[in-house]
């Protein structure tokens, strides 16, 4: 069997302590930027959140200025939908007008909002860690247990097999192919794992922007609960402390 079960992306965020590296979110806010953007939309994150990892209003409303938002009118001249540069307000669009024109850009195959995918994927950060970083040439590779791939399992034209993918055979090319493809502001070496693990990093922040305010209220939960506890217990011993 050819499926396999993500490989761990070790998170600044994962388990009950995790809190987001802000350097790292910017990182792969980057990566999403330059490379993902061309494909996928995030219609559940607004321009404004960026402030949350680090960025001032001035880069904000910089970055937004530098997306298109359709305008429910006709270029009179062109005939094509009009456009307005986004504001902070707005939500980071889909590159496409609509999933036709989608499918028709991605051989059919619809590339799906990306706000929220770490939560809609099983085990989802690392998922989509291990699908950027999972490309395989279904000629050569070999199973866990050194089998190649059966013919009717190979990709089909247009497909690109990747042990990660469910059905193995995803409409995405590679995205991330070269070391320095995106040149990080912070002088992170920019190698395809470190721009995988930043994307699925930030893809965490944007399905769950308020996750330490969670982890924070968890331990505050458990430390109650901790006191309210003895203090049962101690209010047990009081009432009872004169029965024979
Ligand atoms: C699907 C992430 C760049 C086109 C997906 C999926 C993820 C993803 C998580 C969902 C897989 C699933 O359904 O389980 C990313 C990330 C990117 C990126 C993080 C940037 C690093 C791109 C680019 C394109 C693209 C640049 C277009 C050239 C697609 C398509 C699908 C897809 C067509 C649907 C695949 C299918 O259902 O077979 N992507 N993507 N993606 N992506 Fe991307």
């Amino acid at each position: 069997y050819f499926h396999k079960d993500p490989r761990d992306a070790e998170l600044p965020s994962d388990g009950m302590m995790g809190k987001f590296d802000r350097q790292q979110l910017q990182r792969g806010f980057q990566v999403y930027k330059e490379v993902c953007a061309a494909c996928h939309g995030m219609k559940y994150v607004s321009f404004y959140q960026l402030t949350d990892l680090g960025y001032s209003e001035a880069e904000v409303k910089a970055i937004a200025n530098q997306w298109a938002i359709e305008v429910p009118s006709v270029n009179p001249d062109t005939g094509e939908a009009a456009t307005r540069k986004a504001l902070v307000s707005d939500r980071f669009p889909s590159p496409y007008p609509n999933e036709t024109a989608a499918r028709a850009a991605n051989n059919n195959a619809y590339p799906p909002d990306l706000s929220l995918i770490t939560e809609a994927r099983h085990d989802g950060a690392n998922y989509v860690y291990s699908l950027l970083t999972g490309y395989a040439n279904a000629d050569t590779y070999r199973n866990a247990e050194g089998k190649p791939v059966p013919n009717d399992a190979k990709p089909p034209q247009g497909l690109h097999f990747n042990p990660y993918f469910a059905n193995l055979n995803i409409a995405m090319p590679a995205p991330l192919v070269s070391d320095g493809q995106v040149t990080y502001a912070d002088g992170t070496k920019a190698t395809v794992d470190q721009m995988a693990k930043d994307v699925s990093a930030f893809l965490v922040w944007t399905a769950e922007p308020t996750l330490e305010a969670r982890h924070r209220a968890g331990w505050a939960v458990l430390v109650f609960l901790l006191i309210a506890t003895v203090l049962a217990y101690m209010a047990y011993r009081n009432i009872w402390a004169n029965a024979k």
